[in-house]
C-alpha cells in the first residue's frame, strides 16, 4: 500500500491529483487551509484518507504535516500543490509579498519538512507543482514568476544535496502552462489553456515515471524552449500576458 501526502488538495490541480491517486489505491493524507473540501474528498474513501487543516505560511505547519504523516503511518510520496498567483500590473505590495510568503517561504518550509522526514525514514519521492512561469521574469506577474524560478532552483539544489548525502529521495518538478483552475479566476482567457483533469493525469504519469522535470503539455515544452532563447534586450520589449 502506497502512502501519499498532498498539500493543497482542496482545489484545482491538487484536488484532481488526489482523486487520481485514490483511484490508484493510495492511502492519502490531504491538507490545505479549507477543511470542508478536504472532508468531501475523505467521504469518497473514509478508511483511506486523513485530513489536516494547515497554512503553509505559518511556523506550525511542519508540526501539522508530521502529525498527518503519523496518522497515515508513514509517507512514500509528498506531493506539493499549494500556491497562489495573481497578475499584478499595479505592483500592489500586498499581492507581491503574499505571493513570496506562500510560494517561496511556505514552499521552503514544507518541502524542507518533507525532505528532513524522508532523510530520517529511508527516503521517498517529493513532487511539486511549480510552473512554466519560472522560465522568464513575467512583467504581468513579477513575484509569481520569481517565486516559481526559485522553486525550480530549490528543487534542483535539493536533488543534488540528496545525491551528495546518498539519500534515496527522488524529485519531480512539475511545470504546467496555464490551467483552468480557480487560480486563474472564473472566465480565464489565457493562451493554450489546459484542462485540469488532463494536466493532473500527466502529472501522475510523470511521477510514476520518476521524471526529474516535466513541462505540461507538449506545446508548452516547445514554447518554453523558445522563450529561453529570447535575449534580454528583446524580452523587455515584449508584451507578455
Ligand atoms: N492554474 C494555472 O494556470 C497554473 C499554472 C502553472 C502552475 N500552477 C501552480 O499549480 C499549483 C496549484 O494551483 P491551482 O492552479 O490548482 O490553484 P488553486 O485551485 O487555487 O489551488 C491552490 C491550492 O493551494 C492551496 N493554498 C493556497 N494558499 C495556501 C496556504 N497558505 N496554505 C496551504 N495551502 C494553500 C489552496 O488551498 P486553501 O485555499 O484551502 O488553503 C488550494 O488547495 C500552484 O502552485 C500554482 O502556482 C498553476
Amino acid at each position: 500500500m502506497k502512502r501519499a501526502v498532498i498539500i493543497g488538495a482542496s482545489s484545482g490541480l491538487g484536488h484532481e491529483v488526489t482523486r487520481l491517486l485514490l483511484d490508484r489505491g493510495y492511502t492519502m493524507g490531504i491538507a490545505a487551509r479549507r477543511i470542508e473540501p478536504l472532508e468531501q474528498i475523505k467521504a469518497m474513501a473514509p478508511e483511506r484518507v486523513v485530513v489536516r487543516s494547515l497554512d503553509v505560511t505559518r511556523d506550525d505547519a511542519p508540526q501539522a504535516l508530521y502529525s498527518l504523516i503519523d496518522e497515515l503511518g508513514g509517507m512514500d510520496l509528498f506531493f506539493y500543490a499549494s500556491g497562489v498567483g495573481k497578475q499584478n500590473m499595479e505592483l500592489n505590495a500586498d499581492i507581491e509579498l503574499n505571493t513570496v510568503n506562500t510560494n517561496a517561504m511556505g514552499f521552503t518550509r514544507m518541502i524542507g519538512a518533507a525532505f528532513r522526514y524522508m532523510a530520517q525514514h529511508g527516503g521517498g519521492h517529493i513532487a511539486a507543482i511549480s510552473s512554466i512561469a519560472g522560465t522568464k521574469g513575467l512583467g504581468a506577474a513579477p513575484s509569481y514568476s520569481a517565486t516559481k524560478a526559485m522553486q525550480n532552483t530549490y528543487l534542483q539544489a535539493l536533488e543534488q544535496q540528496a545525491a551528495m548525502r546518498r539519500l534515496a529521495i527522488t524529485f519531480t518538478d512539475l511545470r504546467p502552462g496555464f490551467v483552468a483552475t480557480p487560480l486563474l479566476g472564473d472566465h480565464p482567457t489565457y493562451p493554450m489553456l489546459l484542462n485540469t483533469e488532463r494536466v493532473a493525469r500527466e502529472m501522475v504519469r510523470a511521477v510514476e515515471h520518476r521524471r526529474h522535470v516535466w513541462v505540461i503539455d507538449w506545446r508548452w515544452r516547445i514554447a518554453t524552449a523558445l522563450w529561453r532563447r529570447i535575449p534580454r534586450w528583446l524580452w523587455r520589449r515584449l508584451n507578455v500576458k
